[in-house]
């Protein structure tokens, strides 16, 4: 028998029905369609307004369902549901836990993953290692944020990036070494004072104080973000490509963080790839931070082949970062 490789076998999505255009936020801050097209390739963004549903787990729970609908999967034949999230839909008590009852997968155990904008990839790596090692052998990854619950829409560097959204794979195990083949992750602990929340954590609990300075949103000191987010974004992809003999011929697919068309525009660069094969949506959905990635690929699913090779990349909050390479397993 081959050697037991864990790979993506269903995706499913969600995403709110509330659409908030550019022109919707020149009546809310100083800005215009134009400085935000061009700057950051955003068109459009959802929101998760509360006559829908509330919270992260709703976004969660509606992606899961539709992979579990689309696989016809039973979900009580899932091991381990991983959230991965910045919005959890509060401290302490388990998002994931919560979602994993919702959709009936009683048998499994579940927790959230935190690593910003990176959650995601790296709960990639959480889920095909419980999956390649043998341990479990459904492993549902969902990646999901209310980031509109953590946004200061009176801050126009802010506000105009970021949405809400959900999106959901399953890893499972294969023996035609298809799936996740190498993974390059790394972070840096000096990035936190560059982009994060001040307030709601251990080091500043809310006070009338804490609320009243708006430390309770993201902040971020953007062109210092942006300058990282491309130099390192770029470093991983092209070291993955290096480490596995991949070239702008082979990789079939960039699947990149969608924070600023301009990142992704110039890692792709870097790793000498034609357009076509640069998968985008941040224009419909701006920045959806955990849930970027799985949103890719649930509308891109059909354009993949069997045996495709796709590179993942993206960059978040702390710092966090990271690269990785899949084959993708069916058509
Ligand atoms: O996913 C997590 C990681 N996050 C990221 O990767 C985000 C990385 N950063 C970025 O994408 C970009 O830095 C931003 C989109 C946030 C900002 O774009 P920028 O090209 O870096 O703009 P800037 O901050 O250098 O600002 C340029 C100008 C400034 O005006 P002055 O000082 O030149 O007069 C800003 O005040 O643009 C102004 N500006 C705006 N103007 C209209 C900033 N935000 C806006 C706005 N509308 N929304």
């Amino acid at each position: 028998m081959n050697k037991l490789t864990a790979a993506i076998t269903a995706v499913g999505s969600y995403v709110p029905k509330f659409i908030m255009t550019n022109k919707m936020l020149e009546d809310i801050v100083e800005t215009n369609d134009e400085w935000i097209t061009s700057r950051t390739g955003i068109k459009e963004r959802r929101i998760l307004k509360p006559d829908e549903g509330e919270g992260t787990s709703y976004l969660a729970i509606k992606a899961a369902q539709d992979l579990i609908d689309k696989k016809k999967l039973d979900p009580k034949e899932i091991d381990l549901v991983i959230v991965a999230t910045a919005t959890p839909d509060s401290m302490v008590a388990s998002t994931a836990a919560f979602v994993a009852s919702e959709i009936g997968a009683t048998n499994a155990f579940a927790y959230d993953l935190l690593a910003a904008c990176s959650s995601f990839l790296f709960g990639m790596s959480n889920a095909s290692g419980y999956v390649a090692s043998g341990k479990y052998k459904k492993v549902l990854l969902i990646g999901a944020d209310k980031m509109s619950s953590i946004i200061d829409y009176t801050d126009r560097t802010t506000c105009i990036i970021f949405g809400d959204g959900a999106g959901a794979v399953l890893f499972e195990p294969n023996f035609e070494g298809l799936g996740l083949q190498d993974e390059y992750l790394r972070s840096d602990g000096n990035g936190r004072a560059y982009l994060g929340m001040e307030g709601g954590g251990s080091i500043m609990p809310a006070t009338i104080e804490s609320v009243k300075a708006r430390k309770h949103f993201i902040f971020q000191e953007g062109r210092t973000v942006f300058k990282f987010a491309v130099s390192n974004m770029a470093d991983v992809a092209e070291k993955i490509m290096v480490r596995n003999n991949l070239t702008h011929e082979n990789v079939s697919w960039l699947v990149p963080h969608q924070a600023n068309k301009r990142i992704i525009d110039a890692t792709a660069k870097r790793m000498g790839l034609d357009d076509s094969k640069v998968l985008m949506n941040i224009q419909r959905y701006g920045n959806t931070t955990s849930a970027t990635l799985p949103l890719l690929l649930a509308d891109f699913e059909g354009k993949f082949k069997k045996g495709d090779n796709l590179v993942f990349a993206a960059f978040g909050g702390g710092f966090t970062w990271g690269s990785i390479f899949l084959k993708w397993a069916y058509n």
